[in-house]
Parts: C-alpha cells; sequence; structure tokens
C-alpha cells in the first residue's frame, strides 16, 4: 500500500499536498474546501493585524508558464484567522492547521505574535518572511542582520510551533548565511520558496497587471529549477530538526516527487491550485502515488532527500 502521509514538525497530516499560503485561503469558505479535499492541511492567507485591502486590480495573472501577482497582502486581519483556528480546533481536534502572518513592521509582527502565543491556538506558524509585494517594504528574507534579529526577538517569547516562508535566494554563499541564521532558533520548519520577486510580464506591449507598473511575484512552472535547488540547498545545511516545505513548480506528481527527493517533508499547490481549482489535489496525489508504486516505494520516507548526484 503507498501512502503519501506525513509529519511535519511533530504532527501527523494524511496527505503531504497542501495549498500554497495566498491561494484559496482568504476566506473561511475557502480553507473549508481545502480542508475537506484530499490535502492533508490548509495554511491562511498572511495575516497582518488589521484588514488589508491590498493593492489595485488587475493584480493577479495567469501566464502560459505560470503566474505574476502583486496582491499587495489583501487580508481579513489576524483575529478573523485565529478566530476560525480556535472554533476549527475544537470541531477538528485530531487535525492540524497552518496560521501564516507577518506584520507590516517589527513590531506589528510581534504584536500579531505574542497575540497568538497568548491564545489556544495549537497548530503550526508560518511567518512570512518573503512578502515582495507592498510598495516601499523590502522582502525581510534579504536582509540577514534584520532576519537575524527578528528571530532572535521572537524566540524570546514564542513557544508554539513556528516556521519561516522564504523567498528564493540565488547565490550559493546566501544559502551558506542564511542557513547559519536558521540554525541558530528552534525553527519547525522553513518553507522554499515564495514567488521569484518582482518579473516582469508582457503582452503586446503592454504589462498584465496594475501595482507597480506591471512587476510582481512569478510562479509555477518557471520556478521549479529554482524551488528545487532551494529546497535541496536547506535540506543539506539545516539540522534535522528544522524540516522543510517544497512549494514552486508542482504542475504534476513527477514535480512533487521531485520536491520529496530533495528533502521536503510536505509539498505546497500555488500557481497549479488557482489555475486547476481542487482537483489538483487528487490528481496530483494520484499521479504521486502511481510514481511511488512504480518505483517501489511505499511512503515518502523510501526516498525522501535521497537525490542522487553524479560522481
Ligand atoms: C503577497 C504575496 C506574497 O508572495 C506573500 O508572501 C505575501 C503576500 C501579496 O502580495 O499579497
Amino acid at each position: 500500500m503507498v501512502s503519501t502521509k506525513t509529519v511535519l514538525g511533530g504532527f501527523e497530516f494524511d496527505n503531504c499536498l497542501m495549498n500554497a499560503a495566498g491561494v484559496w485561503c482568504m476566506t473561511k469558505e475557502e480553507l473549508e474546501e481545502v480542508k475537506d479535499s484530499v490535502a492533508g492541511t490548509f495554511v491562511t492567507k498572511t495575516a497582518t493585524l488589521d484588514y488589508r485591502a491590498g493593492n489595485p486590480e488587475p493584480r493577479y495573472q495567469n501566464v502560459p508558464l505560470g503566474s505574476i501577482n502583486s496582491m499587495g497582502l489583501p487580508n481579513q486581519g489576524l483575529t478573523y484567522y485565529l478566530d476560525y483556528l480556535l472554533e476549527l480546533q475544537e470541531r477538528e481536534p485530531e487535525r492540524t492547521f497552518f496560521l501564516s502572518l507577518v506584520g507590516m513592521s517589527p513590531n506589528e509582527t510581534h504584536t500579531i505574535l505574542k497575540q497568538v502565543e497568548a491564545s489556544n491556538f495549537n497548530g503550526l506558524v508560518e511567518l512570512n518572511l518573503s512578502c515582495p509585494n507592498v510598495p516601499g517594504k523590502p522582502q525581510i528574507a534579504y536582509d540577514f542582520e534584520m532576519t537575524e534579529q527578528i528571530l532572535s526577538e521572537v524566540f524570546q517569547y514564542f513557544t508554539k510551533p513556528l516556521g519561516i516562508k522564504l523567498p528564493p535566494y540565488f547565490d550559493i554563499v546566501h544559502f551558506d548565511q542564511a542557513a547559519a541564521i536558521f540554525n541558530q532558533f528552534p525553527l519547525r520548519f522553513v518553507n522554499c520558496v515564495n514567488s521569484i520577486g518582482n518579473g516582469l510580464y508582457i503582452e503586446d506591449e503592454s504589462v498584465v497587471i496594475k501595482p507597480k507598473n506591471g512587476f510582481g511575484g512569478i510562479g509555477g512552472e518557471y520556478i521549479k529549477p529554482t524551488a528545487l535547488a532551494n529546497v535541496h540547498a536547506f535540506y543539506q545545511r539545516l539540522k534535522p530538526e528544522i524540516q522543510i516545505i517544497g512549494t514552486g513548480g508542482v504542475l504534476t506528481g513527477r514535480d512533487a516527487f521531485e520536491h520529496i527527493l530533495c528533502g521536503a517533508s510536505m509539498v505546497q499547490l500555488g500557481t497549479t491550485l488557482q489555475k486547476e481549482g481542487m482537483e489538483a489535489f487528487q490528481r496530483i496525489t494520484e499521479e504521486l502515488k502511481a510514481i511511488m508504486a512504480e518505483k517501489g516505494y511505499e511512503k515518502l520516507a523510501d526516498f525522501r532527500g535521497k537525490l542522487q548526484y553524479i560522481d
């Protein structure tokens, strides 16, 4: 019997596939749909302290090889997602869900995390260090000094299971420097990768999204090699207690298989879920199971991280 169940941060999940933050997760109704699908769990839209309308539309476009977005962190505000998760954990106490969050400033991040710490929330928190789309705000995770400072402050008071969402890095020295920072902290996971920030897509003579004169985060088929490289680079460098979530360019079971081969313990669908809808979970799960069966693998641990090199 082939199984795609997994363990992350000490919690068990029936399937290793879930949504990526930003897709199918803005409202309770969308989150319930992911919950009731074959996905192993869900993550909420990244919450800020207060409701945000986000950037002007059009702010997301599907394109042939992926997507481009500059949403600008539209979300219902922390209380909406936290209250829903508190109610859900009463209703489904045997399952575990992810709350994504980040403040509009370091202070706001601390305010949010202290509120989560003080609550009864017993799931996993994903701190998003990689939002590329708020005009005037650089991505936290590209500033290593800031990243180290925020994590040092957070772990002075935060005791619940916490991981971080990362942007792609493109230099071996940056993998080394980032991993050296993350290894200092009791992180449960890193999620590689968020969109490749600030690409530009042109149709005829025009950009296709309105914010930032068309610049936006790139997802989908374009980004799989970068995503796999980041998953594997951190799998090689992080202490084993910090697990990896693989996100980026998962269109097929083969893509999910490759993320797991690179070291991922959980795999997220972003652009593919946006383009194909909830059926993607079933299709990709079946495709992944077929590959495992053909290769004689019964569980993810049989091939996780076992990427082969050429001598
Ligand atoms: C948004 C985009 C991201 O890639 C992210 O990590 C958080 C927010 C956005 O534009 O809403």
